[in-house]
């Protein structure tokens, strides 16, 4: 099986898919007033920082298409030891994406630019959201931050990769 930790140099860093759903690619020019202004290649770069300051390796992925996005999320559980996921507008109705989701056993954030509870009410379900690790909505471009910060935090506590925590969906943490 493939390894989750990056060989680059003497280094072993635990490896992280981040992943960025349709429409994304035109972030900076996409309603800025909703997901700000930085292009979707300056978060990348952001991204790559911070993962880098936390000791994680990060691959970026942009795809409009569903299929590609849940073939991302399952190759990922050869190679990655988590999943940061921005699945735009499949976050409301892709139960393909959220299936995905539940068959990986590594945790699995996600990550919404804008705070879509405060938005239409076509975009308060999330199915996606609701198969996932944790959400983390509203922050804009440092929400992928505060994700590969719970990432790194959970893998540096020894949290197992299957394990989707307290009121997630495995059984894994209860009475000893
Ligand atoms: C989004 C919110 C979704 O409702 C929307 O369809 C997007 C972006 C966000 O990052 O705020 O495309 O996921």
């Amino acid at each position: 099986m493939a390894d989750r930790s990056d060989r680059a140099g003497s280094s072993r860093r635990p490896m992280v898919l981040v992943l960025h759903g349709p429409n994304l690619n035109l972030l900076g020019e996409r309603e800025p007033d909703v997901y700000g202004d930085l292009s979707l290649a300056e978060i990348n770069r952001r991204i790559a920082a911070r993962a880098e300051a936390l000791g994680l390796g990060v691959r970026s992925v942009q795809s409009n298409l569903e299929g590609e996005l849940v073939t991302e999320i399952q190759q990922a559980r050869t190679w990655a030891a988590a999943v940061v996921i921005n699945p735009a507008g499949y976050s409301h109705t892709s139960v393909a994406i959220r299936d995905a989701v539940a068959a990986v056993p590594i945790p699995v954030v996600e990550v919404h630019l804008s705070n879509p509870l405060a938005r239409e009410d076509f975009r308060h379900a999330d199915l996606v959201g609701a198969a996932a690790r944790g959400v983390v909505s509203g922050f804009g471009w440092r929400g992928y931050v505060l994700a590969l910060q719970a990432v790194a935090d959970f893998l540096s506590d020894g949290e197992a990769p299957g394990s989707s925590g307290i009121g997630g969906r495995s059984a894994e943490i209860g009475p000893a």
